[in-house]
């Protein structure tokens, strides 16, 4: 898809401050340091849009982008991620929980993983959680680039049997670096956002 507009619309902190209207959207989420905000911004070809970090935890809100005056991306902060007190913690947990559960918007959640490693015990509960709640979820394996192409059926194989990804749920091999595998999700995340 051609990126026509995009903007940041909003970092929400609370349920009350998510846009309204009809737009359809995606939601992102993964661990921290994922590579949740460099996807967004390989995919839409927006350098700077979604702010990127070597420090985990920099996206502490969900930040609503919405592209071709037509839908949502949502960066959601990344799970997993230590440095924050445990009622901030919680705090966060349930301002996701009610989003993830209550917005009508939402089509679908591109579950990021990193294709060096196994999938977490956190990628495990999350992806677990998402179908439970009956979400259609796109599985996208980050970091490619740093991974021979000799060993990347080895990395989606761990990944799918890591997660136990059911047999219909895409898991698609991306590089922020190189845009590998870009085509690819767009497709699957326009085929959740519009059929
Ligand atoms: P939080 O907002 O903290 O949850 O992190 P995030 O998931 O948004 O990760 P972010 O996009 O900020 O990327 C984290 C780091 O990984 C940055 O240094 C990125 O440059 C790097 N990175 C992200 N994607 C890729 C990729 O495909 N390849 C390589 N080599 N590095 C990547
Ligand atoms: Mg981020």
């Amino acid at each position: 898809m051609k990126t026509t507009s995009a903007e940041l619309i909003i970092s929400a902190a609370k349920d009350h401050q998510f846009p309204g209207g009809p737009y359809p959207e995606v939601a992102l989420s993964g661990r921290s340091n994922v590579g949740k905000s460099s996807f967004i911004n390989t995919l839409l070809t927006r350098k700077g849009l979604a702010r990127t970090s070597q420090r985990p935890g920099k996206t502490q809100t969900l930040n609503f982008y919405f592209i071709n005056d037509r839908f949502h991306f949502v960066d959601v902060p990344g799970y997993g991620y230590a440095k924050v007190s445990k009622s901030e913690r919680e705090a966060w947990g349930r301002t996701m929980e009610s989003y993830f559960e209550k917005r009508e918007q939402l089509k679908g959640v591109v579950q990021l993983i990193d294709a060096r490693h196994k999938p977490t015990v956190d990628d495990e509960m999350m992806y677990d959680w998402l179908k439970h709640h009956d979400l259609p979820v796109i599985i996208v394996a980050t970091k490619a680039d740093k991974i021979s192409k000799g060993k990347w059926d080895k990395h989606i194989k761990q990944i799918r049997e890591g997660l136990q990804v059911d047999k219909e749920d895409p898991v698609i091999l991306f590089s922020s670096e190189t845009a590998y595998g870009k085509d690819r999700a767009w497709k699957e995340i326009t085929q959740l956002l519009f059929s």
